[in-house]
């Protein structure tokens, strides 16, 4: 790359008056920041342009008959300040000009295809005093701080310097209190067959990664949980939807259609909410587990088992996980704080045996080392003391109440060919929809009204629609959840009369044509 450079003047030359006034920079500096000025100005002029090489430090010197160690010096300087970069070995590269407009670098196709999706779903900018029943998020309000702030000194307390380390495969303690909990729900596990991980979230994505290569397919329900859509996109892999329904001679996923997706050589597993569906609140009976479990040990695939809500059933039976229902050891229960307890701690546990088990702590660790011990020790405190179960307790009859005046005002003021199903547990109600009615519609218009819906598109593959929007009465009080189903209502009924009057003037219209 040639580019205008003039040698460097020395001090002595300077002093004897003998000075060219030439363009070398800062004339009487050291020699090695006159040639490193001369290079800058180069790249401010796009003489030298980003990813040039400029000239081995060999040829410059005696180009501009200095030391070797001078020219070196410059390109030192210039690295130091960012200018430049050495490939070790290839020589010495602008980096690009500091003045320029900063560069967009062209993204994998991977996360483009993750943009892509997330600019497909609706965005949740929440106008201050909007009744929220779109985020499917425990209620803060009745986050248990002060005794959550005891156990997290307990913790430290007890676990002192030691629990500020590292813990391959996450903290001991937690692995123990998680292994015990899942008992109760039927699930045997020993402590060593707990992965902790950042949430049911990262569970997911380790379980994807250890059995599906970028460009496989994880069968999922549809409509699912929307974020793991998201997870699935993000590492690479392609969600097969498989029909889900709410209602009907046997609701849940449609086991005919999943026999046949299973089938399918590109889809390496299956991703379920057996228990308090989200979105469509459900929970399926046991008779159609152990077909599902039937089914996914015929074609030999693992079941991703979404636990995260089953300890919050306020009514009726429970029904076993698949988990506890399976004996191939083709199913991998994911287990989490986040909708029992907080969020914010991150904690989250996948079981699994065998290779798989190795599969997901190796992954476990190439991904960040583990989580964050000191609060994986603060919960497992907070489990042991018997605060969780207290906590459970008092949330559970709070989830039972705010349900059921969701059901109550639904039931009130809601058109009878609309559709939900009562849950027993969990969240969310859904909402099915006739024909008249579309999802999005309802929810633009109660969104004008200060009531945040989740419209059905976006529990599905994206460009998919649904016919239906879910409800979450988790973090309002009953006389909010009444007052938003009274507005909702109302955006109903108004969309309504605007659709009926909508076809008059287009009957009238077809009418003055003859
Ligand atoms: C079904 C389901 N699974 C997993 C999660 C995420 O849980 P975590 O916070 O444990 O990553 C959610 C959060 O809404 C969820 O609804």
């Amino acid at each position: 790359m040639d580019f205008a450079i003039e040698p460097p003047e020395r001090a002595d030359r300077e002093r004897g008056g003998a000075g060219r006034g030439g363009t070398n920079g800062r004339r009487g500096a050291p020699l090695y920041q006159q040639i490193a000025e001369q290079i800058r100005d180069a790249v401010r002029r796009r003489e030298l342009v980003s990813g040039a090489r400029l000239p081995a430090i060999r040829d410059l010197a005696a180009r501009l008959q200095v030391h070797r160690d001078t020219v070196g010096l410059a390109y030192e300087s210039l690295a130091s300040e960012g200018w430049v970069e050495t490939r070790v070995g290839r020589g010495t590269f602008v980096s690009g000009p500091v003045s320029s407009a900063p560069i967009d670098p062209p993204l994998s196709p991977l996360v483009s295809r993750l943009l892509d999706h997330s600019e497909s779903r609706t965005p949740h900018a929440v106008p201050s005093d909007t009744i929220a029943f779109h985020a499917l998020v425990p209620d803060p309000d009745l986050f248990p701080v002060d005794a959550f702030r005891r156990s997290l000194n307990d913790a430290l307390a007890t676990g002192g310097a030691d629990l500020l380390g590292y813990a391959d495969g996450g903290e001991a303690g937690l692995r123990e209190v998680i292994a015990a909990h899942l008992a109760q729900h039927g699930i045997a596990a020993e402590p060593d067959a707990v992965v902790t991980c950042q949430g049911a979230s990262q569970g997911l994505s380790l379980v994807a990664r250890a059995f599906a290569a970028p460009g496989d397919a994880i069968a999922v329900e549809e409509p699912t949980y929307q974020a793991a859509l998201g997870i699935l996109i993000g590492v690479g892999l392609r969600p097969e939807p498989v029909p889900t329904h709410a209602a009907g001679d046997e609701p849940g996923v449609d086991l005919e259609a999943l026999e046949r997706v299973l089938a399918q050589p590109s889809v390496k597993a299956f991703y379920t909410m057996p228990t308090f569906h989200n979105p469509l609140g459900i929970t399926t009976g046991r008779e159609h587990r152990r077909r599902l479990l039937a089914i996914a040990a015929a074609a030999g695939k693992p079941i991703v088992e979404d636990a995260c809500a089953i300890d919050l059933r306020f009514r009726g039976r429970s029904v076993p996980p698949l988990a506890a229902l399976d004996d191939s050891g083709l199913v991998l229960p994911l287990f989490s704080f986040s909708k029992s307890l907080f969020p914010g701690v991150r904690c989250g546990a996948v079981l699994a045996r065998g290779r798989s088990l190795e599969a997901l702590r190796a992954l476990k660790r190439a991904t960040d080392l583990g989580d964050a011990r000191t609060l994986q020790a603060a919960v497992a405190s907070f489990v042991r003391s018997g605060h969780y179960r207290r906590h459970l307790q008092q949330w559970r009859r709070t989830l039972a109440v705010r349900c059921d005046a969701m059901l109550e005002a639904l039931q009130e003021h809601l058109p009878r060919d609309l559709r939900w199903v009562a849950p027993e547990g969990g969240y969310q109600i859904w909402v099915e929809l006739p024909r008249d009615l579309d999802a999005r519609e309802v929810h633009a218009a109660a969104l004008r009204a200060g009531v945040l819906i989740a419209p059905g598109d976006q529990f599905h593959v994206a460009g998919r629609r649904a016919r239906g929007f879910r409800l979450v009465y988790a973090q309002s009080d009953p006389e909010e959840i009444r007052e938003g189903i009274v507005r909702l209502a109302g955006v109903i009924d108004q969309l309504r009369t605007a659709s009926v009057a909508a076809k008059g003037r287009a009957v009238n219209v077809g009418g003055t044509h003859g």
